[in-house]
């Protein structure tokens, strides 16, 4: 076989899967999987039949050739002949015969590719098919819709029995009509002898399902916009609190009340449909079985525990429970809520229960949703590979399920705050009036927020999306300021005093006073980090509205100490001087400075007893040390970041 001819293969089987990838209704967030045989030479000049099937880890909406696992197609085959294989030992043999030893571990599914004799083998959850799978009459009306084009495989655990049952079903039942298998309560499996058409076979597959339900189920989430209303900023703040209590860790919620969601979290049969099951079971997980109606985040704990110690004992090996906490809360109020350990993770809880919520409306309209049985549903929560990845997962970053909000975020300082605290694992919310803050960082970690530090609205609503977006707030980190040019008193205008008064004390005392109750709940305790000055200990003449505003603050922030500690709030300062990688500083500003004390700029950048430059990483790696276990046991204290300072000495 030419190579060239492979590459046409392998990039055919690229193209394709981004197509189903691209595909929401049909795969979600690394679901399915698809795969391509090819015969190679291999080392000994030998022709060898090889299955390049989707490695995990990837995504088929934007995998690439390194994302498909090359395993020995011979050997798949044989073990699809053994009575009986661990999940585990199926995964080793996988690996241990891969022709490529840097690539990823294949899809548990490798084996079932292997066994189906076509080229192409196409493997989606789509929405449609799933929804009248899980309905009461699901089989019945699947059978009809696709008579004898397809395969019909009972539910049985994704890994090796389901990839040997289908091995069965398929040397019986395999004929010339067939285009593919509809898994029962999982998915649509797709064949043939070209990329497309395999993937023409998927969509034609799916077709047949959603024009059913165009004709029998047609969705519509009428506009509930009362219910929408209001502030539930505290509410959401007090349920991460209680959520994170329970898992035992800090977590990211978000809060959707979008019409559909609003309006499903309002249907009067709420509690039938929302707690049969999810939609596929590898959806467990993401979702966790049920999703919690309410807030009574220690009941929904307690059924928690119960559902591990009925299904536990059913297991072939011991298990260890997971924590109890929700990871998708219903709430007439608040909404569609969910649950991550980092933001990435709440959105992809998100995307897979908003389509959950179609497959269940959609269902419920063909006569009632109907998930597998809560033990089915445990066995793929509690898998053995699952429970082997957690025992391998490292620690995570520090801050990882916390959320801090930086002010004058969109440069210097504020800006390596930022990157600061996400390197450590933190949501991070960045406020500056500067419009270029919302496109700083493409980050799941990030949201950037255009606004005013002196207007007392601006800030309520930044808060307010603070809590909704990532479900509270942790760290506080009071940086946004203003150095105006030098002017002495006798020549200071009131209104220059005044605006330098406004944002570096005025907005600083109406943020802490208004952050006060959701830093209050932060699971680990909340902080505040202030950006003060070298002015503060040691002011300079022509700087008087800037250093009369660092020492109020510094005072604000002394007083904030002392009356939040029994609330578990940290408050401490930090003091730089002469950081020059910022905003406030320009070439010009900085040779003019230079000349006048008869220094070289360099010279000057480093005109401290340290003789070292302080950069804007500096201090805030400064900060981000303050908010860390490594100073929990401070408060109140001033730190200067000036690389030694005399008159501050
Ligand atoms: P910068 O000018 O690079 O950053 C300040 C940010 O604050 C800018 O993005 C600006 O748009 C934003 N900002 C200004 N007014 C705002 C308002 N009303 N609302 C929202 N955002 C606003 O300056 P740099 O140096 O990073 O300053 C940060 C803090 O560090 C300031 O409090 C400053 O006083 C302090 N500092 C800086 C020193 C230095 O040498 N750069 C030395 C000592 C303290």
């Amino acid at each position: 076989m030419l190579q060239s001819e492979n590459y046409f293969f392998l990039s055919e089987r690229v193209r394709t899967s981004r197509m189903l990838g691209q595909n929401k209704s049909l795969v979600l967030h690394g679901g399915g999987n698809t795969s391509v045989k090819i015969i190679q030479k291999n080392i000994l000049s030998e022709d060898e039949e090889i299955l390049f099937v989707k490695g995990s880890g990837w995504d088929l909406e934007t995998i690439t050739v390194q994302g498909f696992s090359p395993v020995r197609l011979e050997h798949l085959k044989a073990l699809s002949k053994l009575p009986i294989l661990s999940d585990s030992a199926m995964v080793n043999e996988m690996v241990t015969h891969l022709t490529r030893s840097s690539a990823p571990i294949p899809s548990v599914e490798a084996i079932l590719h292997a066994v189906i004799p076509f080229k192409f083998v196409d493997h989606t959850h789509a929405d449609a098919v799933v929804a009248i799978s899980n309905s009461v009459n699901g089989e019945r009306i699947i059978r009809d819709l696709y008579g004898n084009q397809v395969i019909y495989i009972p539910y049985v655990m994704p890994g090796f029995d389901l990839s040997r049952n289908c091995s069965i079903q398929l040397a019986q039942e395999l004929t010339e009509d067939k285009i593919g298998m509809i898994l029962l309560n999982h998915g649509v499996f797709s064949f043939g002898s070209t990329a497309d058409e395999s993937y023409n076979r998927m969509i034609e597959l799916v077709l047949i399902a959603e024009n059913y339900l165009n004709e029998n189920a047609k969705l519509s989430f009428p506009s509930i916009a009362d219910k929408a209303k209001g502030d539930f900023s505290l509410d959401l703040v007090y349920l991460r609190r209680e959520i994170a209590r329970v898992a035992g860790f800090p977590i990211i919620l978000k809060s959707f009340r979008n019409n559909k969601s609003m309006h499903f979290c309002n249907r009067p049969d709420l509690e039938i449909i929302s707690q049969q099951g999810p939609a596929t079971p590898d959806h467990v997980i993401r979702t966790k079985r049920l999703p919690m109606i309410g807030k009574k985040v220690e009941e929904y704990a307690e059924n928690y525990r119960k559902y591990f110690q009925e299904y536990e004992p059913l297991s072939r090996e011991r298990k260890k429970m997971l924590d109890a906490a929700p990871r998708v809360v219903l709430d007439p109020q608040l909404g569609l809520c969910t649950i991550g350990r980092t933001a990435k993770d709440a959105q992809i809880v998100a995307d897979i229960y908003s389509h959950t919520i179609d497959i269940i409306s959609w269902a419920t309209l063909l006569g009632g949703y109907k998930a597998l049985p809560a033990k089915d549903i445990f066995d793929v929560e509690y898998w053995e590979l699952e429970q082997a990845k957690l025992a391998k997962s490292g620690d995570q970053p520090e801050f990882t399920g916390e959320i801090a909000l930086v002010t004058g975020a969109a440069s210097g300082i504020g800006k390596a705050c930022v990157s600061s605290l996400i390197k450590r694992g933190a949501a991070v919310v960045g406020l500056d009036i500067n419009p270029a803050i919302k496109e700083l960082f493409t980050n799941e970690n990030f949201l950037g927020i255009t606004c005013d530090v002196t207007s007392e609205s601006q800030l309520k609503e930044a808060l307010r999306t603070t809590a909704c977006t990532f479900g509270g707030l942790d760290m506080l980190v009071l940086n946004a300021g203003i150095f105006p040019p030098g002017n002495f008193i006798e020549t200071l205008k009131s209104e220059t005093w005044q605006k330098v008064m406004d944002i570096n004390i005025n907005a600083n005392f109406v943020l802490l006073r208004e952050a006060f109750p959701f830093l209050k709940a932060a699971p680990n305790g909340g902080r505040v980090v202030i950006v003060g000055s070298k002015n503060v200990p040691a002011p300079g003449p022509g700087a008087a509205a800037y250093s009369a505003s660092k020492a109020a603050l510094n005072q604000l922030a002394r007083v904030a100490a002392l009356e939040w500690g029994a609330e578990r709030i940290r408050v401490n300062s930090v003091h730089p001087n002469a950081v020059f990688d910022t905003g406030i500083w320009t070439e010009e500003i900085l040779t003019a400075r230079a000349k006048n004390y008869g220094l070289t700029p360099d010279q000057y950048k480093k005109n401290n007893i340290l003789k070292t430059e302080v950069t804007s990483r500096d201090v805030s790696e400064m900060v981000a040390g303050l908010c860390s276990s490594l100073f929990s046991k401070t408060t109140g204290a001033q730190i200067p970041i000036d690389g030694g300072n005399d008159r501050v000495i």
